[in-house]
């Protein structure tokens, strides 16, 4: 069997030209791209995706053209949470034509490549340690291709719902040609807020600007106040968005929240985070 030692250069596959290629992709496909927003927490199960996919509806909603691409590989939510679930995926023009919701919002997600029952990435390695590296090196590779394969067109705004873990940012900043904007996302619980406060860390390391801190679920726990926190770091507090029970049946059900209960306060305050959202971003449209 041959092993890497064994090859000389790169064994006549042009890796490095087709990770060229694939670059010069990316920038094209991005090109029509405005803004390119990450979505990020340290924390798990704070509402990253369920934010990221009512922030795409409310921008669509005020005439945004918007794309939402699920970064998280393992746990993809996105389809189910935006009602595309089962979609088929066209082949198109060199790319992928994402599925579109009623309000117009492009979804991608691995959840539309796998089948229902499939079971979820798993790196595999006799070490945890190269685990971590294997994955971070797939996951790359794949949220690249995600972002180059898909025929975004047009868009005001492309949203990234990361996975959960202050690395992944790094990861993604190092992608896109560009990260325009960085939303970091805790919830009341000191717990929370220790390890978000990685993540504003991790997000100021980048060069892209923190459009700043959304507290969500507020009210549920008697957390510390997240606008300190936000005060603290440096950056904007976008506002808070209260624990809900209707936004997740929502979200179960893969219905627009914003528009099937604008009344309630939690679809207010989402709006509300959605203008300084778009505030921060206007200037990039053309
Ligand atoms: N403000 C809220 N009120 C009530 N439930 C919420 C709220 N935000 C998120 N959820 C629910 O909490 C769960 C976790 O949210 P999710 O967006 O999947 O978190 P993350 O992406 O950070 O792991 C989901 O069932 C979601 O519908
Ligand atoms: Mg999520």
């Amino acid at each position: 069997m041959k092993r890497y030692r064994d090859v000389a250069g790169d064994g006549g596959s042009n890796i490095a030209g087709q990770v060229e290629a694939q670059q010069d992709q990316l920038k094209r496909r991005l090109a029509s791209v405005a803004s390119v927003v990450a979505i990020v927490s340290g924390k798990g199960g704070v509402g990253k995706s369920a934010l990221t996919a009512n922030l795409a509806c409310c921008l669509a909603l005020d005439g945004w053209k918007v794309g939402v691409l699920d970064a998280d590989l393992n746990g993809p939510t996105q389809a189910k949470i935006l009602g595309v679930r089962g979609r088929q995926l066209v082949l198109a023009d060199g790319g992928v034509d994402p599925p579109v919701t009623a309000l117009g919002v492009k979804v991608m997600s691995m959840d539309l490549l796998l089948a229902d029952d499939a079971a979820p990435l798993t790196w595999d390695s006799p070490l945890q340690e190269e685990a971590h590296t294997w994955r971070g090196a797939m996951e790359a590779n794949a949220v690249r291709e995600f972002l180059a394969d898909t025929n975004w067109g047009e868009l005001d705004a492309l949203l990234l719902d990361l996975p959960p873990g202050t690395d992944r940012l790094a990861t993604v900043a190092g992608l896109a040609p560009a990260l325009h904007g960085i939303i970091v996302v805790t919830i009341p619980s000191e717990v929370s807020q220790l390890v978000v406060r990685r993540s504003v860390t991790a997000a100021a390391s980048t060069r892209a600007p923190v459009l700043g801190l959304v507290e969500n679920m507020a009210g549920l726990f008697p957390g510390p106040d997240a606008s300190r926190l936000a005060a603290d770091a440096g950056i904007p507090f976008l506002g808070s968005v209260p624990f809900d029970p209707a936004l997740s049946v929502a979200a179960d059900r893969g219905e627009a929240f914003v528009v099937a209960a604008p009344e309630r306060e939690s679809a207010q305050a989402l709006k509300r985070i959605a203008r300084e959202v778009r505030t921060a971003l206007q200037p990039r449209r053309a």
